[in-house]
């Protein structure tokens, strides 16, 4: 292939949203398309990875990774194909995965591969959505969080809430292998069906199901209490669980996506019910999953046995095309995702 020809069309922040982040705060640019010089790698994006986080990186807030600057290319993890290289490392052909950014094209000098963390990845194993699902970043995430911070027991009872989307999926479904018992809490009955009839969790609360429904839901399928709590969401649905926790419980900080949105990059309340900590001896700690990079490796083999024997499924919900980022991101915020949101820019 030509690079000569090759526009690249990219989404850029325009401005920091206040809550919500609209069509507004992005811009769409277009830049021809170089050829890498000696030791770089040029990357044709074939999926991104639509993840809760982005929302964070628009704040101009100290987090664990700096914010985009505006007028950046947003950041975003994806897998492409290398069109063009100038490093013995990458043959052109190798699929990779990398923060490639919202654009068709990712330009990789040979200084930034560390940065953008381009690494090949086997399709054998996996499919592009799986790649960015539970052999990617959100598994990786299920998979550290629970088994490291989470050090679920054969018999306990692990709950998860965002149970139906990327993260919540594999935490479940690995539960499940680890021999616990599997709770899920998700918004909606086709959610909820999925998670148990397809994923084979033990139960799944729709906590979109009334004012009471996730503290009775908690009642029901966790009477022994709740020995480690998965928290995708934070807000009043961590408050519920605080209160069923069992004695010794874990509970790992994994994202609380019901607050982001919230005005003046405010991270939201406290849970008010944290004194079930104190009464039962429990504890809660936070996880980033870059921190365990240097163990993907064992983590990817391991999840890849169990996609390929059949204990676990991955759900992808992918949506076509560059110019659908902004209201695609959007999805997360509103429930409107089923599976992991993945934008497809261009086919594999
Ligand atoms: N710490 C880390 O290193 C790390 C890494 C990756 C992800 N995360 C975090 O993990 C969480 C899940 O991420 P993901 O990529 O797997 O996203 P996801 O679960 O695929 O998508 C987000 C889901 O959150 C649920 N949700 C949205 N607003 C909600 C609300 N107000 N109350 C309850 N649920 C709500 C929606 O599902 P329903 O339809 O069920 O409401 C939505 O589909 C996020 O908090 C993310 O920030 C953390």
């Amino acid at each position: 292939m030509t690079t000569a020809t090759l526009v690249n069309h990219q989404v850029r922040l325009a401005r920091r949203p206040e809550t919500t982040a609209t069509r507004e705060h992005w811009n769409f640019t277009t830049e021809p398309v170089a050829e890498p010089s000696e030791g770089g790698v040029l990357v044709q994006t074939l999926s991104l990875s639509l993840d809760p986080a982005m929302r964070g990186w628009l704040n101009d807030a100290k987090s664990y990774i700096p914010p985009v600057a505006i007028g950046e290319v947003m950041r975003a993890g994806g897998v492409g194909r290398v069109i063009s290289s100038q490093n013995p490392a990458f043959a052109v052909g190798d699929t990779v995965y990398g923060t490639l950014g919202v654009q068709e094209y990712a330009l990789v000098p040979q200084d930034a591969l560390k940065r953008v963390g381009l690494v090949k990845i086997d399709l054998r194993l996996g499919t592009v959505g799986q790649w960015l699902n539970v052999l990617g970043m959100p598994g990786m995430t299920g998979y550290f969080g629970l088994l490291d911070i989470g050090q679920p027991q054969p018999g306990q009872t692990v709950v998860v809430s965002a149970a139906a989307g990327a993260v919540g999926q594999t935490v479940g479904q690995l539960a499940r292998i680890k021999g616990c018992r599997a709770v899920g809490i998700a918004g909606g009955p086709a959610k909820c069906d999925w998670v148990v009839k397809e994923l084979g969790f033990d139960a799944c609360i729709d906590y979109k199901a009334g004012p009471s429904a996730v503290r009775e839901g908690l009642k029901q399928h966790c009477p022994n209490g709740v020995d480690v709590y998965f928290d995708n969401v934070g807000g009043e649905i961590l408050d519920q669980v605080l209160a069923r926790l069992a004695r010794k419980a874990r509970v790992i900080v994994c994202g609380a996506i019901s607050q982001y949105n919230n005005a003046n990059s405010m991270p939201g309340a406290g849970p008010r019910n944290y004194l079930s900590l104190l009464v039962n001896r429990a504890r809660m700690e936070g996880m980033v999953v870059f921190d365990y990079a240097d163990r993907f490796p064992q983590a990817i083999a391991e999840l890849a046995g169990y996609l390929k024997d059949g204990r676990m499924q991955s759900k992808e919900d992918v949506v076509q095309g560059l110019d659908h980022f902004p209201e695609t991101l959007n999805k997360l915020f509103a429930g409107g995702n089923f599976g992991k949101l993945v934008l497809q820019v261009a086919a594999a």
